[in-house]
């Protein structure tokens, strides 16, 4: 089964006009020179970046991806983006339900399940985020707590080519801390099961699962290898673009 490798950045609340342009420039013309001409890159900078980005990238094969949604289309939520406008101003990726936003907005499955669900709608490819915190990992509940995860934060409507997974354990990120490769591909490989018992095998087959959480270019070639696992979620590496490219070159297939 062949799945198209994703190599995504996740700037984070990071990058002003001036370093967030000169970012996205450098990734959109190494991208250009990356050998690697079957994966794909994305980059999602902060709202504030989203059309200076655009601009940015325009005629690269670099894909524009934003941090967060809304799950109305439109409306009295004073503060919130919707699907809707992410698509309009040229977004073809949204992250969801990534651990910063499950923590400091306490936002649930269920909230995440909406918000997958309108942005896929809005015709938008959705990255769901799930992964275990250190104290769930030594309680030896890491699968049990994907598996709730996938089963509440996944929409009836996902399939592969709307949604990707991607497994951030929470101890892992921004830490310089990963598990082992053998960690994360028996964990990839029972979230694959899970998305196999929730959308049926094909999907799940299909289904791209990313791993998030301190992936650097030293550390890429022998996570991006293993069999499960379908390219990065990247933090602090896609700040600096010869460190997101790297990880790129990274990358299988
Ligand atoms: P990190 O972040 O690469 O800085 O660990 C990954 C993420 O939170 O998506």
């Amino acid at each position: 089964m062949v799945r198209k490798t994703l190599i995504a950045g996740n700037w984070k609340m990071n990058g002003l006009l001036e370093d967030g342009i000169a970012l996205a420039k450098g990734v959109a013309a190494e991208a250009k020179k990356a050998a690697r001409k079957d994966c794909e890159f994305l980059i999602c900078p902060p709202f504030t970046l989203l059309t200076s980005a655009k601009k940015a990238i325009k005629g690269s094969r670099v894909l524009l991806g934003a941090q967060d949604c809304h799950f109305d289309g439109k409306g009295a939520h004073t503060g919130d983006i919707s699907p809707l406008m992410l698509k309009d101003l040229g977004c073809q990726y949204v992250i969801v339900g990534h651990s910063e936003r499950r923590t400091d907005h306490h936002e649930s499955n269920e909230l995440i399940a909406k918000k997958a669900a309108a942005a896929i709608n809005a015709g938008l490819k959705v990255i769901i985020c799930i992964g275990e915190t250190e104290a769930e990992k030594d309680a030896g509940k890491t699968i049990d707590v994907c598996t709730a995860q996938i089963m509440g934060s996944v929409p009836e409507i996902a399939t592969a080519s709307n949604v990707v997974i991607a497994y951030e354990p929470v101890w892992a990120i921004g830490t310089g801390r990963t598990p082992t490769a053998a960690e994360v591909e028996e964990v990839h490989a029972a979230i694959r099961k899970v998305i196999g018992k929730k959308l049926g095998r094909a999907n799940a087959n299909k289904m791209r699962i990313l791993y998030g959480g301190s992936m650097k270019p030293s550390n890429a070639k022998e996570l991006l290898a293993l069999p499960d696992v379908d390219g990065g979620l990247i933090g602090g590496a896609s700040l600096k673009v010869a460190d997101f490219m790297a990880i790129g070159e990274a990358c299988k297939q």
